[in-house]
C-alpha cells in the first residue's frame, strides 16, 4: 500500500499535448481527453494511466475506436498493452461533480464548479499518468450553461470562445507552458470580478483579475493589493518577474487547504481572500498578504520548476514558505514576523516531530500523499532553506538560486538538484548540511559556558541530540547554523573572536558552524564577563536548553539587541517559572506567582524605543501546550489553572501599565488595516486581555464590553469577544447573541463565532460544541466550518479536549468516523491531537487508544485517515 521514494522510475510514456473538452453539468460532465504520447524507455511497455470514480466511455487511439477487449479498466487505472511509440489517445470519461463532497478533482462550490488537482486529483477528471514529472502543455475547451456560468476560466491564456444556440457557450484556453497535470484548473460560474493590472519590469503588462461570489466585490481590495506587492517584491528580491499576460484568483467557499497555485489560475479558500475592516481580524489581513504571496511565488518555484515526484514536495514548499516569509518579513516588522513564525513551528511542527508521524522533510514512505501537505514538509523545510540562504549569504543564495532556474526551468526536478546548484554557484560543499532533508527530529541542542576572567576567554561547550524517531533509530550530528552575540554588563555587543584567528576583524554576532555531537568554541579578548545569546534569530531550528539563571534571563529580556532572543528569553523564563507552579501544585501547594516577572515585564513597557507590535509578543504569554510539551507527562489541566494564575499575577502586578496602555492605544489615529496600525491595536488588546482576567473588577469588565460594542473594526470586536467568551455569565451570551445576528449571513464570519466558542475556557465548552453541530450555519460539507469547530476545539482547547473522562477523545473519534464518508482529507487533517497519548498519563493513554482503535475499526476507512490513525496507535 506504501509508495517509497526508492521505487521511483521514470516514466514509461510522456505527454507533449493535453487537449481537453468539457461539456459541464453537474451531475455528468462530460470530459473529452485527447493526449499526444510518446515512449519515453526503450523497451516496450504498456501504457498505464490513472483514475478514480470514472466512468469510461470510449477509448481511441489515433482515430480508432478500441474494443473493450484492447485495454484494461480497473478501480484505480487504465491500462492499453502494447502502445505505440508515439500515438494520438483518445479518451471520454464522465463524472458526477455534484456528489463529489472530497473537494478533489472537480466539484462544486456554491454552485460554482472548480477544481483541485493537487496532489492527485486530476485522476478524478480523467484517466491520465498523474504524476508531476509528466509535463505537457494544455488547451481546455469548457462548454457550459451560458446563464448558470458565465464565466469560464482555465489555465493560460483565452484564445477562444462563443455561443451555441441552445443557450450554452464555450471558451478556449492555452496555456504555452508545460505543466504537470496536478496544476490544472478550470472554473466555470456566476462570478464577480475585480480587476486590476500590473506592468513587468521588462514592460509586459499583466491583467490581475480576483472572482468572487456575488456580493463580496468590496472584499477583494486587499488581495489584490498584496498581490502586486507581491509581483513588484519578487522582480526586486530574485529578478523573477510574472510570464503571461493574464494572472486570474478565484475565491470559492469550499475548500480542502488554504489555497493553490495552479498556473495563472489560483484557486483559493474564500477566508485567505476576502477582507474588510468589518469582517477580518490584522491577523487574518496578514495571512492574506502571505498567502496570495505564497501562491504568487509558486508561478517559479514550484511551477517554471516542479517537484520529480511527491517525496520532493518540500522543494517547492519549503522554499515558498521561505520566500513568503521573507515577504511578509519585508513588508511588516522582520522581528515580529520571525518570532510568529517560530511561534507556529515550535506549536505545529515540533509536537509533529516529536510525535508517532514524524518524517524527514522529504519523507521516504507514504501510504495517501495528502498526509504529507505537513507543517515539517511546509515549516521546517522553510526553515532549511533559511538555514542555507544564512550559510551562503544574501547573495551567494541569490546566485544559487539563478543557477536553479537557468538549469531548470520548465524541469521535474528533486531537492539534490536544488543543493547541487546552491552548491555549484558559490563553490560550496553541502554534503553535511544534506542530512537535514533526511533526518527526522528536532535536534536538541544543549549550551555550556565558562569564563576566565584571567585569561579573557569565553568558552562555549555545544552538545547535539536528536531522539530516535519512527524508523530511524540512530541519529547523526547535523551541521547546526548558531548564531551568537556576547553581552557585556551594561548591555553592550562584545567582539566575538575565535581563539587561533587573527586579523582584527571586529564582528559583535557570528553564526557558528556546529556540526559535531560535542564541539568547544572559545572566544578570546573578551574583557568582561559576558551573557551569552544563542540561536540568535532561530538561526537553526532546535530545541535549546541552556544554564541561564533567571538574573540572565531577565537580563537577556531587557537588554539583547537581538529582538527574537529576548522574547525567547522571556518564553523561556515564563515557562519556568509556570512549570515550578505546576510543580508545586501537583505536590499539594499553592501555586505562587513571582512578581519579578512583572518586574522585568514593566521595564518593556516603560522603554518607548519598543515597536508596539513587538512589546506586545514580550507580553504574549507561551501557550498552554508549548508549556506542557516540557513536561514529563501532561497535564494540560493543571498548565491551565497555572497558566491563569500567573496571567492574573501579571496583571495585578501592572494594573496601571496595562491601564495606561488601553487607554492611550485607543486614543490612536482611525482604523487602517496596515502593520503600524495592526501592532498598536495588538498591544492596545494584549492590555486589554490582561485586565480582563483581574477578578470582581466591574470596571475592567465594563472595558470589555464597552470595546465589544462600540468597535469600528473586527480585530478589536474579536479581541473583545474572545475574552468575553471565556468569562461565564450574562455578558458572555448578550456578546455572543449580538455577534451571531450581527454577521448571520456572512460566511466566514461565523467560523469565526465557532471558534470562539470552540476554543473557550467556560467548563462545558464541549457541550457548547455539541449544540453547535446542529446550528444552521454549520456543515460536514464545509471544510472551514470542521476546522472552526471541531479542529478548533480539539486541536486549539487543549485542557477541554484532554478532559477527564475522556468525552473529548469520543467527540473528535465520533466527527472522524462520520467525516471519513464525507471528506477524507478533512478527517484525517484532524486527528492528530489523538496521537499524543505517549505524553499523557496512563488513564488518558487507554483512553485514546481505545478511540484510535474505534477509528481504526470503521468499515470503508480511507487510506487519509488509515494512514493517520495506524500510524499514531503504533
Ligand atoms: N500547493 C498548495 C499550497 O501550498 C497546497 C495544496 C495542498 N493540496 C493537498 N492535497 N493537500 O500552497
Ligand atoms: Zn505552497
Amino acid at each position: 500500500k506504501a509508495t517509497k521514494l526508492e521505487d521511483y522510475v521514470s516514466p514509461a510514456f510522456l505527454v507533449d499535448h493535453v487537449d481537453l473538452t468539457f461539456f459541464l453539468k453537474p451531475e455528468a460532465t462530460k470530459v473529452h481527453s485527447k493526449l499526444k504520447i510518446r515512449q519515453n524507455s526503450d523497451c516496450k511497455q504498456s501504457l498505464f494511466l490513472d483514475g478514480d470514480a470514472l466512468r469510461l466511455d470510449t477509448v481511441v487511439i489515433d482515430g480508432r475506436v478500441l474494443g473493450q477487449d484492447e485495454y484494461e479498466c480497473g478501480e484505480f487505472s487504465l491500462s492499453i498493452p502494447d502502445f505505440p511509440s508515439e500515438a494520438i489517445l483518445e479518451i471520454v470519461t464522465f463524472i458526477d461533480p455534484v456528489h463529489n463532497t472530497k473537494l478533489e478533482g472537480l466539484y462544486l462550490s456554491s454552485g460554482n464548479f472548480c477544481t483541485q488537482c493537487e496532489a492527485e486529483g486530476f485522476r478524478r477528471i480523467t484517466y491520465y499518468p498523474d504524476r508531476p514529472d509528466v509535463m505537457a502543455t494544455y488547451t481546455v475547451t469548457v462548454h457550459a450553461d451560458q446563464d448558470s456560468y458565465p464565466v469560464l476560466l482555465s489555465n493560460g491564456n483565452l484564445i477562444d470562445q462563443g455561443v451555441e444556440e441552445d443557450g450554452s457557450h464555450w471558451a478556449k484556453w492555452d496555456d504555452p507552458f508545460p505543466k504537470p497535470s496536478y496544476l490544472f484548473a478550470l472554473v466555470a460560474g456566476d462570478l464577480a470580478c475585480c480587476e486590476d493590472s500590473f506592468k513587468t519590469r521588462s514592460g509586459q503588462d499583466v491583467t490581475l483579475k480576483i472572482f468572487v461570489e456575488h456580493g463580496n466585490e468590496d472584499k477583494c481590495a486587499y488581495a489584490m493589493d498584496s498581490l502586486i506587492r507581491s509581483m513588484k517584491w519578487d522582480e526586486e528580491r530574485f529578478g523573477l518577474e510574472y510570464d503571461l499576460d493574464i494572472f486570474n484568483i478565484v475565491a470559492v467557499s469550499d475548500f480542502n487547504m488554504g489555497a493553490m497555485e495552479n498556473k495563472s489560475l489560483n484557486i483559493f479558500n474564500s477566508k485567505c481572500i476576502l477582507a474588510s475592516p468589518d469582517t477580518a481580524t490584522d491577523f487574518e489581513f496578514e495571512r492574506i498578504e502571505a498567502i496570495v504571496a505564497h501562491e504568487y511565488f509558486h508561478n517559479w518555484t514550484g511551477n517554471r520548476v516542479t517537484c520529480r515526484d511527491w517525496f520532493q514536495l518540500s522543494l517547492k514548499e519549503g522554499l515558498t514558505v521561505y520566500r513568503d516569509q521573507e515577504f511578509s518579513a519585508d513588508m511588516r516588522s522582520a522581528p515580529v514576523k520571525r518570532i510568529q513564525d517560530v511561534r507556529t513551528l515550535r506549536a505545529r511542527q515540533f509536537p509533529e516531530d516529536a510525535g508517532p508521524l514524524s518524517h524527514p522533510i522529504r519523507p521516504e514512505s507514504y501510504i495517501e500523499i495528502n498526509n504529507f501537505y505537513t507543517s515539517t514538509v511546509y515549516e521546517k523545510g522553510g526553515e532549511v532553506i533559511r538555514m542555507m540562504a544564512e550559510l551562503l549569504g544574501k547573495d551567494g543564495f541569490r546566485k544559487g538560486l539563478d543557477l536553479y532556474f537557468e538549469r531548470h526551468d520548465n524541469q521535474a526536478v528533486t531537492c539534490d538538484d536544488f543543493v547541487a546548484a546552491m552548491e555549484d554557484a558559490n563553490g560550496a560543499n553541502l554534503k553535511h548540511f544534506r542530512l537535514w532533508y533526511s533526518q527526522a527530529g528536532t535536534p536538541e541542542v544543549e549550551a555550556n559556558w565558562s569564563y576566565d576572567a584571567q585569561e579573557k576567554t569565553f568558552t562555549l561547550t555545544l552538545d547535539q541530540f536528536t531522539a530516535p524517531t519512527p524508523g530511524q533509530d540512530v541519529k547523526q550530528p547535523l551541521l547546526i547554523p548558531f548564531t551568537v552575540g556576547l553581552i557585556g554588563q551594561n548591555g553592550a555587543a562584545l567582539p566575538l573572536k575565535l581563539e587561533g584567528e587573527n586579523g582584527d576583524k571586529q564582528t559583535t554576532k557570528r553564526t557558528l558552524q556546529f556540526d559535531q555531537d560535542h564541539q568547544i568554541f572559545t572566544f578570546v579578548d573578551v574583557n568582561e564577563l559576558p551573557v551569552p545569546s544563542l540561536n540568535r534569530n532561530f538561526s537553526a531550528p532546535i530545541k535549546l536548553s541552556t544554564k541561564y539563571t533567571t538574573g540572565d534571563l531577565a537580563f537577556l529580556m531587557g537588554h539583547d539587541k537581538d529582538a527574537f532572543s529576548r522574547w525567547d528569553a522571556a518564553q523561556t523564563y515564563a515557562s519556568r517559572l509556570m512549570l515550578k507552579m505546576v510543580k508545586s501544585v501537583q505536590e499539594g501547594g499553592v501555586a505562587e506567582f513571582d512578581s519579578q516577572y512583572a518586574d522585568i515585564l514593566a521595564i518593556n513597557i516603560a522603554d518607548k524605543s519598543l515597536d508596539p507590535a513587538f512589546l506586545a509578543q514580550m507580553l504574549g504569554l507561551p501557550s498552554i501546550d508549548y508549556v506542557t510539551e516540557q513536561m514529563e507527562v501532561a497535564d494540560f489541566a493543571a498548565v491551565e489553572k497555572v497558566r491563569s494564575v500567573f496571567k492574573a499575577g501579571i496583571a495585578k502586578a501592572l494594573y496601571g501599565q496595562f491601564k495606561e496602555l488601553y487607554l492611550a492605544g485607543k486614543e490612536a489615529a482611525a482604523y487602517s488595516p496596515d502593520s503600524d496600525s495592526a501592532g498598536r491595536r495588538a498591544l492596545c488588546n494584549t492590555a486589554l486581555g490582561y485586565l480582563s482576567v483581574i477578578e470582581n473588577d466591574p470596571a475592567c469588565l465594563k472595558l470589555v464590553v464597552d470595546q465589544f460594542e462600540a468597535a469600528d473594526n473586527m480585530t478589536d470586536r474579536m479581541a473583545a469577544l474572545s475574552l468575553l467568551a471565556d468569562i461565564p455569565g450574562e455578558e458572555r451570551e448578550k456578546a455572543l447573541k449580538a455577534f451571531e445576528s450581527r454577521y448571520a449571513d456572512n460566511t466566514l464570519v461565523m467560523d469565526k463565532w465557532f471558534a470562539v466558542q470552540a476554543t473557550s475556557t467556560i467548563s462545558n465548552a464541549l457541550e457548547e460544541v455539541k449544540k453547535l453541530l446542529t446550528h444552521s450555519a454549520f456543515s460536514y460539507k464545509n471544510p472551514n466550518k470542521v476546522r472552526a469547530l471541531i479542529g478548533a476545539f480539539s486541536g486549539a482547547n487543549p485542557a477541554r479536549f484532554h478532559a477527564e473522562g475522556g468525552e473529548g477523545y469520543r467527540f473528535l473519534a465520533d466527527s472522524i468516523i462520520h467525516l471519513n464518508g464525507i471528506n477524507p482529507q478533512v478527517a484525517s487533517k484532524i486527528l492528530a491531537p489523538l496521537g499524543s497519548w505517549r505524553r499523557m498519563n496512563a488513564t488518558h493513554q487507554k483512553m485514546m487508544k481505545a478511540e484510535l482503535q474505534r477509528i481504526l475499526d470503521t468499515e470503508d476507512l480511507s487510506n487519509d485517515v488509515y494512514e493517520i490513525a495506524s500510524k499514531s496507535l503504533v
